[in-house]
């Protein structure tokens, strides 16, 4: 069955590894016949969540006016949702994870609109040469899937990868066309 996946994106660098490793994702997913959207966060004014409490409690998801709002319709229609980052101090970019804690709207006890992400992946580059030092994003990663109850279909980290255009080397973009193809 097509699948409708939105892929967010991290960095905050256009053409850079994260985004080539993403729009491969995509091409590999859009050849399985899946309906795919990319989103850039970096493009996007998003703010952190400020734990106010108010979710739902005027016409929409928060009371922060902010480019939230676009994602949202994406969010609430999508069936898998990709997160894609560079490895920034060990963890996902900042940009990114301002959107995920912003989900809190969608687990609160008054929640309007439920969202209906069944499954979930993880791809992420960075300059470090093993895996071990992605750990951090990763379990942050795993333990969000489990909390929203996504099913993980998947991780692809791209070691060594610093400058851009680095991904090019070796077959890092092969394998996340591949990982896209498996969906
Ligand atoms: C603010 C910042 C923090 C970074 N922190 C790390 C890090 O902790 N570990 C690492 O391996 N690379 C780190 N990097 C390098 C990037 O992860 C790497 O250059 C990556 O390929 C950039 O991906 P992009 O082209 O998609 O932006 C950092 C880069 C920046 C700009």
């Amino acid at each position: 069955m097509n699948k409708n996946i939105l892929i967010l994106t991290g960095s905050p660098r256009k053409n850079g590894n994260s985004d080539m490793l993403a729009d491969a994702f995509m091409k590999g997913a859009q050849e399985k016949g899946h309906i795919v959207n990319k989103i850039e966060m970096a493009k996007l004014n998003i703010s952190g969540c400020n734990a106010c409490e108010m979710c739902w409690t005027k016409d929409r998801a928060c009371v922060q006016c902010d480019d939230m709002t676009k994602i949202e319709p994406l969010l609430e229609s999508a069936d898998m949702l990709v997160l894609v980052s560079p490895l920034y101090f060990f963890g996902i970019s900042a940009q990114l994870k301002a959107a995920v804690d912003r989900f809190c709207a969608y687990c609160v006890g008054s929640c309007k609109k439920s969202l209906n992400i069944k499954e979930s992946a993880l791809i992420m580059c960075g300059e470090c040469d093993e895996e071990r030092f992605f750990s951090g994003a990763i379990d942050t990663y795993k333990y969000t899937a489990d909390y929203m109850k996504w099913k993980d279909r998947g991780i692809l980290i791209a070691t060594s990868v610093s400058a851009k255009g680095d991904v090019l080397q070796g077959d890092w973009l092969t394998k996340a066309k591949a990982f896209g193809t498996s969906i």
